[in-house]
């Protein structure tokens, strides 16, 4: 134990000298965050030395993500957000089981999401978000854009499995380009009638993907989102 704690602060330091700066903005210079706001070399619980009171990250996270945490900021989140479906909740639940066969999660196939699970295997903000990099923005692990990130770990929701009547619990299809208006739909409309986005609130409409492919998140937001379609998601 104590080895393996040696190993990695050994590493975490070597590391910590070779990457200066490493932390892309927000999480750096342009609000004065630096490694130690975050990490600890001595103590610290679990095995990634972060600043948080148990092992998992999302304290850490919300130790600032909160209202009246460290630093004020427009979007915060709290436990309380947490979705429960059917429930309550506006957001994406994190501190859970990876594989939960009955929201139609397992544990996701990616080395970047494995690496950072806990190590009873739960989600954590970290699981979806690299602090460290916005590359995939916002500081996401995958590239969400064509669904990648749901579907690592909701791979049972993907399109291979709609459609099959194989009488097992089946799921709406994504991956499908709408019909066009001129076959037999109306294009997407408002909870008003009329047709998206005629009402000015952005926020309840469908995103759909280039070509107008359904996606996980043509339907579902992450963050912030009170399953209302008629009124406004967010901060
Ligand atoms: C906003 C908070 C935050 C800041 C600032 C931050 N880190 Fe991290 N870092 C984390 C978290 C959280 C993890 C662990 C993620 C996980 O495994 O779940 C981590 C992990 C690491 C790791 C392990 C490798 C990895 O990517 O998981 C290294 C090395 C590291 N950080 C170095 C640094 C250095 C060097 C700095 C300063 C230049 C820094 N960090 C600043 C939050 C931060
Ligand atoms: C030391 C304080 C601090 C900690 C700890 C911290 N953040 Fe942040 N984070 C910020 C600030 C400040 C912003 C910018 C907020 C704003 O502009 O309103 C931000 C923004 C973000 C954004 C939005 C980026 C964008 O471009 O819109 C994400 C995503 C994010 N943080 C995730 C995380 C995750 C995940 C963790 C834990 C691993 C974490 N943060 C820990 C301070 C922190
Ligand atoms: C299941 C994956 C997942 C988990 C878990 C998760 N997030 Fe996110 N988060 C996302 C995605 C995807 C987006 C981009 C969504 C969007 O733009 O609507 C996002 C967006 C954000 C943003 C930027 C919001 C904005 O509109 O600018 C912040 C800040 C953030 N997350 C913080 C957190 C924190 C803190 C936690 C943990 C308490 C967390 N996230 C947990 C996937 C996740
Ligand atoms: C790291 C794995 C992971 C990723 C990535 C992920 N999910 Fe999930 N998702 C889960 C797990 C696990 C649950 C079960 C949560 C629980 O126990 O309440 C869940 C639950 C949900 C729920 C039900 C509400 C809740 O929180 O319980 C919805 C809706 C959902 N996911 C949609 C998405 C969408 C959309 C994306 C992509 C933006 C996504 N998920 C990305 C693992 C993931
Ligand atoms: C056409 C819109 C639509 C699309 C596309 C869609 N969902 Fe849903 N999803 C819903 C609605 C509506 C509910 C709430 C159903 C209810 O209350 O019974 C829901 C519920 C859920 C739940 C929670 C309840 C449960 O059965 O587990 C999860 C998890 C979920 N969706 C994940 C996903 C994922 C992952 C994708 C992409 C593969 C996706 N959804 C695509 C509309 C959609």
């Amino acid at each position: 134990m104590y080895k393996r704690f040696l190993i990695i602060f050994v590493a975490f330091v070597l590391m910590l000298a070779a990457s200066s700066p490493a932390v892309d903005d927000p999480h750096g210079t342009a609000n004065s965050i630096d490694c130690g706001q975050c990490h600890i070399g001595h103590n610290s619980m679990g095995d990634i030395l972060v600043n948080a009171t148990d092992s998992l990250v999302s304290t850490l996270c919300l130790s600032c993500h909160t209202p009246g945490g460290w630093t004020p900021m427009a979007k915060t989140l709290s436990s309380s957000d947490k979705a429960d479906p059917g429930v309550s909740g506006t957001s994406h639940a994190w501190d859970v089981p990876a594989d939960n066969p009955s929201r139609g999660a397992s544990t996701p196939t990616s080395q970047t999401l494995l690496d950072h699970l806990t190590a009873d295997s739960r989600i954590t903000c970290a699981t979806c978000h690299d602090p460290h990099s916005n590359s995939n923005p916002p500081f996401l692990r995958l590239d969400n854009s064509a669904d990648a990130l749901c579907l690592d770990c909701h791979a049972g929701r993907d399109n291979s499995s709609v459609r099959t009547y194989t009488g097992s619990e089946l799921s709406h299809p994504v991956g499908i380009a709408l019909p066009s208006a001129a076959e037999y739909h109306n294009p997407p409309l408002d909870t008003d009638g009329n047709p998206q986005p005629s009402d000015g609130n952005l926020t309840n409409d469908f995103a759909l993907l280039a070509g107008d492919v359904v996606s996980c998140t043509t339907c579902h937001g992450v963050h912030y989102t009170d399953s209302n379609s008629g009124t406004t998601d967010g901060p």
